[in-house]
């Protein structure tokens, strides 16, 4: 398994990813992953076959990450944590300091892992993914 940077060949792959680890009605749409591609840090886990990605970008001092999804056949296996520990690196390298992200209130798995990781919460965001659909905004100081 290794983490490299996404290439254009990937879209299928990353759209793959979205339909197994989102539901239609909150997934992004292909065009907006497109541009993400494009436009975002975008590293992907590699073992034959993608079988996870996160992408995110930097701000001045800031990271953002976007999204971050493992194939649900693949998890538990440390590829979210490694994927993050490799986008927060990719943050560092430019110079951020900080990174952030929202994470729904309900989600159980990634809040765990984003508190292994050193994120602490720093805002509530009250229907941010729909009426009653709270999220979290977190954040983490880069080393
Ligand atoms: C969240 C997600 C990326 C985690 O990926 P993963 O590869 O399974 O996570 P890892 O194996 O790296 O787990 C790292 C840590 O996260 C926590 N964690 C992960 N899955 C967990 C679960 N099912 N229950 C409890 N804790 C969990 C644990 O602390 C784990 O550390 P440990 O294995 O030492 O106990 C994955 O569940 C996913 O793709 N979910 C759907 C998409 C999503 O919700 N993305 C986040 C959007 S904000």
């Amino acid at each position: 398994m290794r983490i490299r940077r996404a290439e254009a060949r990937d879209l299928p792959s990353i759209l793959a990813a979205e339909n197994a680890c989102f539901p239609r009605d909150i997934s992004f749409p292909p065009e907006t992953l497109f541009l993400l591609l494009e436009e975002a840090t975008t590293l992907v886990a590699e073992d034959g076959d993608v079988v996870g990605f996160v992408m995110g970008f930097v701000r001045g001092e800031g990271g953002k990450v976007v999204t971050l999804e493992v194939l649900p056949e693949r998890r538990g296996e440390g590829l979210g944590r490694r994927l993050m520990e490799a986008l927060e690196k990719e943050f560092a390298s430019v110079g951020a300091r900080f990174s952030l992200l929202e994470v729904a209130v309900e989600n159980r798995e990634a809040l765990a892992l984003y508190a292994k990781l050193g994120y602490a919460k720093a805002a509530v965001m009250e229907d941010y993914y729909g009426p009653g659909d709270d999220a979290l905004l977190m954040a983490k100081r880069l080393k």
